[in-house]
């Protein structure tokens, strides 16, 4: 059967139906009662056309296709269904939508495959609520040990285990992802820039997927009394904190033409208008494809930020919070997609992606491909993210026709 654009619409609008934030954007944060909501609908689709449903290490979900051989590596392809606070329809959405209706339409054929094909739903990819990203990838590919995994908690002091058991996520198929039991990984992603729009392509084709070191930084000063402490005997982090967020956005502008440098989150305590801070904690994004560019702006910003608090007299403690290395995808992959994209006449754009993805982790295991869909006007993580159904079908159908070629 051919890939379907009213069930992928359809169960687009499903999903989003589960959102915490009504009017105001997307909101499903990992293990919430919307996000429970939104993994069963996809769980009972699968159902419906008799995939075996596991939930793996992490509370990854797997649905399979079985194929003729169950003893050979799957085919895996799918994305997340997390969002960010207030974020958009089709993060990670598109990427679960067309795996599930890839493999739909492969349970409706009456053409058998060899390999299992997988559709996957990875959790807290985004990070929002237990603060690191590609979380579930991470420990689903043995990235993250026991002890690791224990001390991950949300800002309530929940743990990402408990949280995942609350939920219903209870694991029943316990094997780490070895390169062994995947033959490649597919993903499907709206891009979350404005290239191919600007460009005028439909389909994207990533050849790698930018490397990211996220840090928490803290600085101790001394909170006092705003009307009394005269400005020579303040020990204040925030004016400290200010001058190195300047300095974070110079050395991502002069580091490399691709480097980019975030502070997205910034919490003072006590916050009180009369009192000067005390301590001020900040995280710093930073991102690049070359290895090396990336590693070299990390290391000119924690230099900084000590030069910075030595000249201010204020403790600093600096903690790398997740690293992703920049990943190159396969040739294989990234051919065949290509060829797949020709066979229906679509000339597709050869591109990096800014963005992480669980892809670039499954990745060190086993061939893995992504292609992308173009984003209205290039915005992502907000409310207003937009792209078209026909362009996200397109890409399912390349992302079929190249499942069926993979699983033979
Ligand atoms: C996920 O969307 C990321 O790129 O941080
Ligand atoms: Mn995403
Ligand atoms: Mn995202």
């Amino acid at each position: 059967m051919p890939i379907n654009a009213d069930r992928i619409r359809r169960d687009i609008e499903t999903i989003n139906s589960f959102n915490a934030t009504p009017g105001k954007g997307i909101t499903r944060q990992t293990f919430t009662a919307e996000y429970q909501g939104a993994v069963n609908y996809v769980i009972d689709q699968c159902n419906q056309f008799g995939a075996d449903v596991s939930v793996c290490p992490g509370g990854n979900v797997r649905c399979r296709l079985a194929g003729s051989d169950e003893s050979a590596p799957a085919v895996m392809m799918g994305s997340h269904l997390d969002s960010v606070v207030n974020g958009g329809r089709f993060d990670g959405v598109a990427g679960v939508v067309t795996a599930l209706e890839a493999a739909r339409s492969m349970a409706e054929d009456i053409a058998s495959h060899r390999l299992p094909v997988d559709v996957v739903i990875f959790p807290e990819e985004e990070g929002s609520r237990f603060g690191r990203g590609l979380l579930g990838s991470s420990i689903w590919t043995g990235i993250l040990d026991a002890d690791q995994i224990i001390s991950i908690e949300d800002a309530n002091g929940i743990s990402y285990l408990e949280a995942m058991n609350l939920a219903g996520f209870k694991v029943d198929e316990n094997r780490l992802l070895e390169p062994a039991a995947v033959a490649a990984m597919l993903e499907i992603h709206i891009e979350q820039g404005a290239v191919l729009e600007k460009r005028g392509h439909r389909i994207g084709l990533v050849e790698a997927i930018a490397g990211i070191q996220q840090l928490n930084i803290k600085i101790k000063g001394t909170a006092d009394h705003a009307g009394t402490t005269p400005m020579a005997q303040r020990s204040d982090p925030l004016q400290a904190a200010a001058r190195i967020i300047i300095e974070i956005d110079k050395i991502a502008r002069s580091t490399g033409p691709r480097t980019v440098a975030t502070v997205g989150r910034i919490v003072c305590e006590p916050g009180q208008v009369n009192v000067i801070p005390g301590i001020v904690r900040f995280s710093v994004d930073v991102r690049d494809s070359d290895e090396k560019l990336l590693e070299s702006a990390v290391g000119a910003i924690l230099q900084m930020v000590q030069s910075v608090c030595n000249q201010h007299h204020l403790e600093v403690e600096s903690v790398r919070l997740s690293e992703a290395e920049p990943v190159v995808l396969s040739d294989t992959i990234i051919d065949l997609l290509e060829k797949k994209s020709i066979e229906k006449n679509i000339r597709p754009y050869k591109m990096i992606s800014g963005a992480g993805h669980d892809t670039a982790l499954i990745a060190g295991l086993t061939r893995a491909g992504m292609i992308f869909v173009p984003s209205r006007d290039g915005l992502s993580h907000c409310p207003q993210e937009d792209s078209s159904i026909e362009d996200i079908a397109l890409a399912a159908e390349i992302l079929l026709a190249a499942v069926i070629e993979l699983a033979k």
